[in-house]
């Protein structure tokens, strides 16, 4: 084999591995590893105990995260010095997992898998283990016939696509939960890579507990903000500090009045001739100068694993909803039949491993 396809063979077997990698990562993540980690670095038997897992299953886990690069081994106790004869062995270094070094986070595991951290990404993982998964398991069905799959994995018909999603308290609160944890990352950039001061009166439609609309109300502490979501998702959700919480139907209800609505994440979720109603809808809403702020996935265009996570994205949309992840273009296609103008995009920097943008869309006239 020459390099390339060596490189080759090595990018495959990554692919076909990467079902395990996840697997390794969300059963730490749920069984308690890194939480329980965060505490002090633990030799493989006490951390066993702790999480009432077996030695032998535990010390494979752990060792499977170290090569993952997602918790680190003592390093002066790696590997153990073995002496005298052995099945023929003669002793030196061996590097087998029967070593006494304690395991510890990693800087990456410290930030984003504990359950405290103010950029913790525990929670889309604990959804992601879940559901995600479940789904993924029937994505030939979903490919052959170009729809969900809740019917197949759940039991549960998705004719009405948000009564699927939320099918148990439990799981809409899982949803939320996971949702939440992005907008700890990305949030202040969506919301800061256009001046929205100009805007007095800003609603996120479709805004969940109001995560996004928080860091909007800290960010732009003039305007007010608010939030409209179904009853369902609101009832018993904390008021966000500055934020109004308001329960409907955008696709029905009468719209807030406001000056700019933010549609994160929403529009994905739909087919084009929803998305056209819902815009439609917020044109009529809207005064001269008035806008939408649609928040979708929009990596930097360069990067590629950017763009392998967007592609994955829509396959997800595919199996999770009626809707798709759709190019800026396709968005600024929506808008204009809707009646919007100058629409103007703004990408995570290309350094960046930021997912999310904004696209901010007007109507013709000046601002409010
Ligand atoms: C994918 S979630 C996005 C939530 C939030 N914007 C975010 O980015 O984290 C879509 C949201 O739209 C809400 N939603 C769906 N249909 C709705 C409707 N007809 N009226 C109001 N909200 C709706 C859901 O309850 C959910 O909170």
């Amino acid at each position: 084999m020459d390099g390339q396809e060596e490189d080759g063979l090595e990018l495959l077997r990554s692919y076909a591995h990467g079902f395990m990698v996840s697997q390794v990562l969300f059963t730490s993540c749920q069984l308690g590893v890194f939480d329980t980690l965060a505490q002090a670095p633990l030799h493989a038997a006490t951390l066993a105990t702790r999480l009432g897992c077996s030695l032998t299953g535990t010390r494979r886990l752990l060792d499977a995260c170290v090569a993952l690069r997602l918790l680190s081994l003592d390093a002066r106790e790696r590997w153990c010095m073995m002496g005298g004869r052995m099945d023929g062995w003669k002793g030196g270094w061996i590097g087998l997992s029967t070593h006494p070094g304690r395991y510890a986070n990693t800087d990456m595991a410290a930030t984003y898998l504990t359950s405290d951290g103010p950029k913790s990404q525990r929670d889309m993982m604990l959804y992601l283990a879940q559901t995600p998964y479940q789904l993924w398991a029937h994505l030939g069905h979903a490919v052959r016939e170009g729809r969900n799959q809740y019917l197949r994995a759940f039991g549960t018909p998705s004719d009405d696509l948000f009564a699927a999603i939320y099918r148990a308290d439990e799981e809409r609160e899982a949803f939320h939960r996971a949702l939440e944890a992005t907008w700890r990352l990305e949030g202040r950039r969506v919301l800061t890579a256009f001046d929205l001061s100009a805007f007095p009166v800003i609603c996120d439609l479709g805004g969940g507990r109001g995560a996004l609309a928080r860091v909007c109300a800290s960010v732009y502490p003039r305007c007010r903000v608010s939030v409209l979501d179904a009853p369902d998702v609101l009832r018993g959700a904390p008021t966000p500090r500055r934020v109004r919480l308001r329960t409907g139907d955008f696709f029905r209800d009468a719209l807030p009045r406001a000056d700019l609505f933010l549609l994160a994440r929403v529009l994905h979720d739909w087919p084009d001739a929803a998305c056209q109603a819902l815009l439609r809808r917020l044109r009529a809403a809207l005064r001269p100068g008035g806008g939408v702020l649609l928040v979708e996935a929009f990596p930097p265009s360069r990067a590629r694993a950017a763009r392998v996570a967007l592609r994955m994205l829509s396959l997800n949309m595919l199996l999770q909803t009626e809707g798709r992840e759709r190019a800026p273009r396709q968005y600024r296609r929506l808008l204009a039949a809707a009646g919007f103008a100058h629409a103007r995009l703004a990408r995570p920097p290309a350094s960046s491993a930021g997912l999310y943008g904004a696209l901010l869309a007007t109507t013709a006239g000046p601002r409010p």
